[in-house]
């Protein structure tokens, strides 16, 4: 019996999840994915071509591997299928490949309309990605939410009336300028475009949990791709800044029906620096030219929305939560090549909240917003890494920079991103 190794992000997301799935893809049988829905994007460059997948797990680029869309999270069909279309453009067998939870909430229209209503009322903006996330995990939990199974269960077309209707009369209360509410969510055209995803993704969909637990029982090989990440938890995140899932640990086994007996490895992934899309407070942030310099080198702009990503230095004592919340047994250090441009490199090692020096992370807003980052200055100027094919073959600087974060954080550094490419990836 095989366990499932998990893919956690463990900062504000964007750490590079995309490219470590995609290098333990190469010896999976399965990717799944738990948590969020497509406000995720994870990018991996193969052979030249980028792919930015948002729903699909970025496992199934591997060509063997099949990605399985879990219980957990909130799905948008027509994503879905255009991503579906996508890579069958390029050639792959998706219909082999993929399977649906039938227990999957489904995103319909009048969910990104209230995700744009409410951030439009809130006095501090979230900084959503309008994908309707937010309002898909409300209807879940407060029981009224559309789940894959529902799509072909008798009743549907009553529930989506009824749904489409309610939604409406909330959304002219929220949003009453708004003049497009009637004509987006007409039900008699709802009905006809949602009739027609499920049938077109009805061959995908299936009991993920038996799946998942066969594949294991068969010691087949599974990966979990975290999306999103640690500090954008609903629970453990900077709340009220955060998505409205669990993208930590606890989100692995209810998005996907494993149990703790099931986990193996926990890879928490982070960049060399850091970066935070979205409002919210962020410790380590740039706010001069040394930020936009990092934006700039590492092409910090968001994948799902093109939103310039703030960036700053990287925060230790976030990361030391990150492992806590996780278990994290390794991590995954991205951007060595970026973050080894500069000179002199900082990296933060406590807080220091109004005098009182810390190396506790705390979600507390107003905490967060007094916290001062005291900060280990490392060297830099690593010089060209693209030839290195190992740790051993690193400069000096770097490989310090990589035994500090070890030292600091007590577990391994397993794999290094030394460039976007697929190849550019040290393992150890
Ligand atoms: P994810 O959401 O965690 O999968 O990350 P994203 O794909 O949103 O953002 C990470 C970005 O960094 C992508 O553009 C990747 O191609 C890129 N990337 C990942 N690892 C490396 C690395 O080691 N070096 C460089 N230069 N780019 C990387
Ligand atoms: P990946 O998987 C970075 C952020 C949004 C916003 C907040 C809430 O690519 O790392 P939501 O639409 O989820 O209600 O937005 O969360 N956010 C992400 N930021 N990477 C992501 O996913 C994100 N998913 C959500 O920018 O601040
Ligand atoms: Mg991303």
């Amino acid at each position: 019996m095989s366990k499932a190794d998990v893919v956690i992000g463990c900062f504000y997301g964007d750490e590079g999840k995309g490219k470590v799935i995609d290098y333990l893809a190469a010896d999976a049988d399965i990717a799944v994915r738990a948590t969020g829905g497509d406000n995720a994007g994870h990018t991996i460059r193969v052979d030249h071509i980028k792919y930015a997948m948002h729903l699909i797990p970025s496992g199934i680029l591997s060509g063997h591997t099949v990605g399985v869309i879990g219980n957990g999270v909130v799905l948008n069909p027509e994503v879905l299928l255009e991503e579906i279309a996508n890579l069958k453009a390029h050639g792959y067998d998706v219909e082999h490949y993929l399977k649906i939870s039938d227990k999957a909430h489904v995103i319909l229209p009048y969910h990104q309309l209230l995700d744009a209503a409410l951030e439009k009322l809130r006095a501090a903006k979230i900084g959503t990605t309008g994908k309707g996330i937010g309002p898909a995990y409300c209807d879940k939990y407060e029981r009224s939410g559309l789940r894959m199974e529902d799509l072909y269960a008798p009743g549907f077309a009553e529930k989506l009336q009824y749904l489409t209707e309610s939604k409406k009369a909330l959304l002219k209360f929220y949003d009453p300028e708004n003049a497009v509410i009637d004509e987006n969510l007409d039900f008699e055209k709802l009905l006809a475009a949602y009739t027609r995803y499920a049938e077109e993704l009805k061959p995908y969909v299936c009991d993920t949990l038996t799946f998942l637990h066969k594949a294991l029982e068969e010691d087949k090989k599974m990966v979990v791709e975290g999306a999103q990440a640690t500090l954008l938890d609903i629970d453990f995140g900077s709340y009220p800044f955060v998505t409205s899932s669990n993208p930590t640990i606890g989100g692995v086994l209810t998005g996907t029906g494993l149990s703790t007996a099931d986990i193996g490895n926990v890879y928490g992934v982070i960049k060399a620096y850091s970066s935070r899309v979205g409002e919210g407070p962020y410790v380590t942030e740039l706010l001069d030219g040394i930020g936009d310099r990092i934006r700039e080198l590492g092409h910090e702009y968001g994948t799902t929305t093109g939103r310039p990503r703030r960036c700053g230095w990287l925060d230790l004592v976030a990361l030391k939560y990150a492992r806590r919340v996780n278990g994290l047994t390794a991590l995954s250090v991205n951007h060595l090549d970026t973050i080894g441009r500069f000179d002199k490199i900082q990296v933060c090692v406590a807080y220091d909240c109004d005098g009182t020096i810390t190396e506790d992370f705390s979600t507390n807003l107003d905490l967060l917003g007094r916290a001062k980052p005291v900060y280990k200055e490392l060297a830099g100027n690593f010089g060209e890494l693209a030839g290195c094919q190992s740790f051993e073959e690193l400069p000096q600087a770097a490989k310090d920079y990589i035994r500090f974060i070890e030292d600091y954080i007590g577990i391994p550094v397993k794999f290094i991103g030394t460039g976007a490419e697929r190849e550019a990836m040290l393992i150890r």
